[in-house]
């Protein structure tokens, strides 16, 4: 076995209540992404997602279909799947919930806070309709009625188990006092601090009476884990936390990157750092909060017939532009926007004048002047290669620096920086002027600067657009492994008898404008 470093990382579980859109694509994505990139790193890596199947919710989605909750979150599970691997995602683990392997160990986890004094029985109150068998909180309510069915709603008590955060108060300040890089981005972190925790903790809720779609409380049948504590679990249950073998436990155990949305931040940022201490585990090295892609008329939601689906974008753009917009449009922490003007833009702009026509262009160059043959490493290099060079290997360290943090936008904006400068270099150089003037030792130079920056980019891009990557070593008729590792960007190799493609095929082919917007808004609006 190898000595690598390990790096776990992992997505939300989703809740299995509708098709995915791409907000949900948007995260897995993410994660996929700096998997690939460490595992390029010589990382041992591990990439857990899953599904997040109790609660009433599911249980009342299920029913509105005719189907048992289990069928319901099979089906579900099934279609996931699907799409993840239409995505590529190549996940190590896929959890549900509902799993035998997690639930034996949640309810062992609850039976070890309870012994612990960690959760103790009382009486949650809140507003309850009774038509829907639902608490509420009093800002949940629309105009003091239920929110769901608009029905009167009533103060009501129920028996409930809570987990007593307020013990654990102290010790969760001294551990963001101590680790100031835990949460990510810092004004999220920030956020959380001062208005949850610096006012104080309260006991958090974790068992209902109210509905029976969960994990019983084994010792207290009546009462149904509440969601968070059966969710965040999931975690350390994926490793076999508590089963007979903790060997993946043991070595993955703690995550060094979970992402999640910023909608659920405070679950994870607060409640999921206590269950730790109170099993006496190792908290996660980061959490990475990351924004959420807004429609024009705000969050994605089907009676505002705003949604898009990963399917649809996929299907006619092509994966790697699908990932490659929904990576790009979130800056770290920041929301984003899909319209279809900018989902289109980004494609001819980015994928097809930038990146694809620098392919084109060299390919193009190459066959006309050499004959197809990559040229060889220059002896002498002239101030311009000397600036490119410099230039290059300032971003090679840029890209690093960005994913090693995992801002996956950034590390894009850097390679797309490396492309430009490709571009431009064209320019610079004029290689049909050289080619005219019979310059052929400073032609054979740029050629080889030209190549040289295309096999970099294609291999940082691999993290991202795995299609891609193998297209451009194929038109560069590079085939030997050695130069497609990320190692490899560092150096600049001797090209010995390689030959480009004949004739490149377009990477991305130009989008008509107007009639792919109106593609996208009627796929919207189904
Ligand atoms: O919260 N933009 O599940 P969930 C970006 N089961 N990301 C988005 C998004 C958007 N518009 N919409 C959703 C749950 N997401 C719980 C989690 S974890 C122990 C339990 C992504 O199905 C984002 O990652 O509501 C967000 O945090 C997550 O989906 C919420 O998924
Ligand atoms: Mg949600």
């Amino acid at each position: 076995m190898s000595e690598n470093k390990k790096y776990y990382i992992t997505t939300p579980i989703y809740y299995p209540s509708g098709k995915f859109h791409i907000g949900t694509a948007y995260t897995t994505t993410f994660a996929n992404t700096i998997k690939k990139y460490r595992q390029m790193r010589g990382y041992d890596t591990y990439f857990l997602t899953g599904l997040d199947e109790h609660g009433q919710k599911i249980q009342d989605v299920a029913m509105s279909r005719g189907k048992t909750p289990q069928e319901h979150v099979d089906e579900m599970a099934v279609a996931a799947k699907e799409l993840w691997a239409k995505m590529k995602i190549d996940y190590d683990d896929f959890i549900r919930t509902t799993e035998p392997r997690h639930e034996k160990i949640v309810e062992q986890i609850f039976e070890t806070f309870m012994k612990n004094g960690d959760i103790y029985k009382g009486e949650y109150e809140g507003w309850y309709c009774v038509p829907c068998e639902t608490f509420f909180t009093p800002t949940q309510l629309v105009d003091g009625k239920c929110p769901d069915c608009g029905r009167e709603v009533k103060m009501m008590k129920e028996e409930a188990y809570f987990f007593n955060m307020k013990k654990y108060q102290d010790r969760l300040v001294k551990f963001y006092e101590e680790n100031p890089n835990f949460i990510e981005p810092a004004f999220r972190k920030n956020e959380l601090f001062n208005n949850f925790i610096k006012p104080g903790l309260e006991d958090l809720c974790v068992t209902r009476t109210t509905f029976d779609w969960g994990i019983k409380v084994k010792s207290d049948e009546k009462h149904v884990i509440y969601v968070w504590l059966d969710a965040l679990t999931n975690y350390i249950t994926a490793l076999g936390y508590m089963s007979e073998d903790e060997e993946r436990f043991n070595k993955y155990w703690p995550a060094d990157l979970q992402i999640v949305g910023k909608d659920i931040i405070r679950f994870h940022g607060i409640y999921w750092p206590i269950f730790l201490m109170a099993l006496d585990l190792p908290l996660p090295k980061k959490l990475f909060a990351h924004g959420w892609i807004m429609m024009k008329d705000g969050k994605m939601s089907k009676s505002k017939g705003n949604v898009i689906y990963p399917e649809t974008l996929i299907e006619r753009y092509g994966l790697d532009a699908t990932k490659y917009f929904l990576l790009k449009e979130l800056s770290i922490g920041q929301d984003g926007l899909f319209t279809p003007e900018g989902f289109v833009e980004r494609f001819n702009t980015d994928l097809c004048n930038d990146l694809g026509n620098l392919l084109n262009r060299t390919i193009g160059m190459i066959n006309k002047y050499f004959g197809g043959e990559i040229p060889e490493k220059p002896q002498n290099l002239t101030n311009l290669d000397i600036e490119l060079e410099n230039f290059v290997n300032e971003k090679i360290k840029c890209v690093e620096n960005e994913l090693d943090e995992a801002h996956v936008s950034n590390a894009l904006e850097e390679i797309w920086q490396i492309i430009s400068r490709s571009n431009k270099y064209i320019d610079e150089t004029m290689p049909w002027s050289l080619y005219k003037e019979e310059k052929t030792e400073e032609l054979k130079d740029v050629m080889y600067h030209l190549v040289e920056n295309l096999r970099k980019v294609a291999i940082m891009i691999n993290p991202y657009m795995e299609e891609t990557t193998p297209k451009m070593f194929n038109q560069l008729g590079i085939d030997n492994e050695n130069l497609m590792t990320w190692d490899s960007i560092k150096v600049y190799p001797e090209y010995k008898d390689i030959k480009v493609v004949e004739k490149g095929e377009p990477l991305f082919v130009r989008l008509d404008l107007q009639e792919e917007i109106e593609f996208l808004k009627n796929e919207m609006s189904k």
